[in-house]
């Protein structure tokens, strides 16, 4: 690594810090009432969108540190039970959107119960229950962004519901994430991956972005020894699938 890239890392890993201070913030007047005083319905719908942003915010220094490491070829594994990282990843991704469902996300620990919740966020889950409890050999930190990048996008995209599914096939973890959005016209489906690339150019209403895109998941993917493959037409909604090697 050059000095001004460990340099520019540095100032990303140090943004930690103070980020953490206004989150916490944040979240003690939302949470602390009896503490800091009531809000007004106002005063704390302007908190709430802090506090998605300051999340969003976060997530992008972890996506940008941890990108950097697999650029490094740092990978971490260890052994991780399934539906922790799945209550982690979703957690993460409905703290975004939803901050309700995150809450009970965190909390409900089950995997029936889990499937319910973000139903009514319009995300549908699909995977054995048995594999749940089970814990498999990879790095966690990489495969949750990856997937959090994906499920974002089809967030993004979605007209109406989001499908995510897992499975295993002999010593591969395969996921899928599917929306029923726009779909990707089979021109751009090469250029999608290339860094900073956006078919059009929208207005987004809230955060625009939560991370590195597909070109940062393709990075992750490869030191991952993962593969991704993309099903989608025009107008017929697009499905990624990811398949991680455990
Ligand atoms: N699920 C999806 N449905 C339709 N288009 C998508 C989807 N995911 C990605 N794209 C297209 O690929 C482009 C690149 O995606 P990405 O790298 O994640 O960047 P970003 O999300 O910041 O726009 C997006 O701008 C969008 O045009
Ligand atoms: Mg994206």
């Amino acid at each position: 690594m050059s000095r001004k890239q460990i340099k520019t890392e540095l100032l990303i890993h140090d943004l930690k810090n103070p980020l953490a201070v206004v989150r916490a913030g944040i979240e003690g007047l939302i949470s602390r009432r009896d503490f800091y005083g009531s809000l007004t319905e106002k005063q704390e719908k302007v908190l709430f969108r802090m506090l998605r942003n300051i999340r969003a915010a976060g997530l992008m220094v972890n996506d940008t540190l941890e990108l950097a490491r697999a650029e490094e070829g740092i990978v971490h594994k260890s052994n991780v039970v399934f539906g922790k990282m799945i209550t982690l990843l979703l957690a993460e991704l409905f703290d975004l959107m939803d901050t309700g469902i995150s809450d009970c996300i965190r909390n409900c620990g089950k995997a029936e119960k889990v499937k319910k919740i973000t139903a009514s966020g319009r995300l549908f889950l699909q995977f054995e229950t048995k594999i749940w409890e089970q814990s498999f050999f990879l790095d966690e930190a990489k495969t949750v962004q990856i997937l959090r990048n994906l499920l974002g996008n089809a967030f993004k995209h979605k007209k109406k519901r989001v499908d995510f599914s897992a499975g295993m096939e002999k010593n591969h973890i395969i996921f899928s994430v599917k929306d029923d959005g726009p779909g990707i016209p089979g021109h751009y489906q090469k250029k999608i991956f290339e860094s900073y690339y956006q078919i059009i150019p929208k207005e987004y209403g809230t955060v625009r972005g939560h991370g590195i895109g597909l070109a940062g998941v393709m990075t992750l993917l490869r030191e991952l020894d993962g593969e991704l493959t993309l099903n989608s037409e025009s107008g017929k909604g697009a499905e990624f699938i990811v398949k991680i090697k455990i």
